[in-house]
C-alpha cells in the first residue's frame, strides 16, 4: 500500500499556494540594495505600522535577523541573556559567538518562559575582569518550548526590569504571528516591551522565504549595513516581499486553524501509551513530546511513522517534534492522530 505523506515536520516546508505565487508573480520590483524595490518597500512600511515601530528590514531568514540584532546591541566582549532551549542560542550556529563575540548566559525557563526573579542576579558588576551584560533576548512562541505563549504580564516584567537596568531587548518573534491568533493581543502590544522584534513569514504564513527585523529608525540604519556584510543585500526582493505582503493578508488569521489541528494531534499523542506531551498542553501549532525507550528512540519511532505514512522531527534522543501547517488540512491532521495512535499504540501492545 503506497501513502502520501503527511509532513508534519516543520512548519518551514509549505510550498506557496497558487494565489501566492500569482501575487509574486505580479509584484512590482527594483534594486532593494538601492532602497529602490517598491514592494519590499511597502512591506517594510506595513510591518513598521503593524508592530509599532519606526522601521523595518527585510532579510532572508529569521537566523539573519536575529543575528543582526544581536550585533546591532552589543559590541565583542559583551554578554547576552536567554532562555537555555532558544534558537538563537541553539540552533543559529554558533552566531552570537562567531559574528558578534558575545557569550550567551543561559537561563533554564519553564518550558522557554522565564520570571523575571531568574534574572535580577544575573547582571555582572562592573568589574573589568568580567563581561557586560547588554541584551536579553526572548522568543514567542518558544519553539523547544513547545510552542508556549510568553504571558504577557511576564514580558512586561522582563522588560521593565531590564530599561531599569539599561539592558536592551529584543524578541525572537519566528511566530509571533501565532501568539496574536491564539491570544487576540496586538503585534503593536507584544512589540511594544522590545527595542528590535525579528518575523518571520516563511513558517506559519507559508512564503519560501523570509524575515525582517522591525525597530527604530537609528537601528534598522545600522542594520542595513550589517545585512550588506553578511551578503544579505537582495536585489528584486520584491518577488518574495509580494509572497510577505500576500501573506499577511491571507494567512494570517487561518493559524487558527493550525491551532486547532494541533489540538486533535495532541489528543490522540495524549492517549497512546508510550508517548509523553511536553508541556503537557498544547498552545500554538506546535507538538513536543517524549517518546518511552520502550518504543525504541526517536529517530526508530521517526522511521515506523514515516513507513506508516506521516513525517515527524526527532529533535532529540527521545523527543519528537510535530507541527501543524498550511499544507495540513484537517482530514490529514486527523489521520496522521489516527496513524500516530494505531501505530504506536500496537507497539506497546506488542511489547
Ligand atoms: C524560533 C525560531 N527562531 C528563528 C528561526 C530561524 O529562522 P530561519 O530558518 O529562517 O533562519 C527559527 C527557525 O525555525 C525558529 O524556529
Amino acid at each position: 500500500m503506497t501513502h502520501t505523506l503527511i509532513d508534519l515536520r516543520s512548519d518551514t516546508v509549505t510550498r506557496p499556494t497558487p494565489g501566492m505565487r500569482a501575487a509574486m508573480a505580479a509584484a512590482e520590483v527594483g534594486d532593494d540594495v538601492f532602497g529602490e524595490d517598491p514592494s519590499v518597500n511597502r512591506l517594510q512600511e506595513r510591518l513598521a505600522n503593524l508592530l509599532g515601530k519606526e522601521a523595518a528590514l527585510f532579510v532572508p531568514s529569521g537566523t539573519m535577523s536575529n543575528q543582526i540584532a544581536v550585533k546591532l546591541h552589543t559590541q565583542p566582549g559583551d554578554e547576552i541573556l536567554c532562555e537555555a532551549g532558544c534558537h538563537i542560542y541553539n540552533y543559529e550556529a554558533g552566531g552570537p559567538a562567531v559574528l558578534s563575540g558575545v557569550m550567551c548566559r543561559t537561563i533554564e525557563g519553564d518550558h522557554g518562559i522565564l520570571d523575571v526573579s531568574q534574572l535580577e542576579d544575573k547582571i555582572r558588576p562592573d568589574n573589568e575582569h568580567l563581561v557586560r551584560t547588554r541584551l536579553v533576548c526572548l522568543e514567542n512562541t518558544h519553539n523547544r518550548g513547545g510552542g508556549r505563549i510568553y504571558p504577557l504580564e511576564k514580558i512586561e516584567a522582563i522588560s521593565q526590569w531590564a530599561r531599569h537596568h539599561g539592558l536592551a531587548m529584543h524578541l525572537d518573534g519566528a511566530r509571533l504571528w501565532n501568539a496574536i491568533v491564539a491570544t487576540g493581543i496586538r503585534a503593536a502590544t507584544w512589540a511594544a516591551s522590545f527595542d528590535t522584534v525579528s518575523v518571520c513569514f516563511s513558517k506559519g504564513l507559508g512564503t519560501p522565504l523570509g524575515s525582517a527585523l522591525v525597530g527604530p529608525l537609528d537601528l534598522i540604519q545600522r542594520a542595513r549595513r550589517i545585512r550588506k556584510l553578511l551578503g544579505g543585500g537582495m536585489r528584486q526582493a520584491g518577488v518574495v516581499a509580494a509572497a510577505a505582503l500576500y501573506a499577511l493578508e491571507h494567512h494570517v488569521e487561518r493559524l487558527a486553524d493550525d491551532h486547532r489541528h494541533a489540538q486533535i494531534l495532541a489528543q490522540a499523542i495524549a492517549a497512546t501509551p508510550g508517548l509523553q506531551l511536553i508541556p503537557p498542553e498544547v498552545e500554538t501549532n506546535l507538538i513536543w513530546f517524549e517518546v518511552d525507550p520502550r518504543l525504541g528512540n526517536a529517530t526508530e519511532v521517526a522511521l515506523l511513522l514515516r513507513s506508516k505514512g506521516v513525517l515527524v522531527h526527532a529533535a532529540g534522543p527521545q523527543m519528537i517534534r510535530a507541527c501543524t501547517h498550511l499544507d495540513v488540512s484537517q482530514a490529514q491532521a486527523e489521520q496522521a492522530a489516527e496513524i500516530i495512535h494505531r501505530t504506536l499504540h500496537r507497539v506497546v501492545a506488542i511489547v
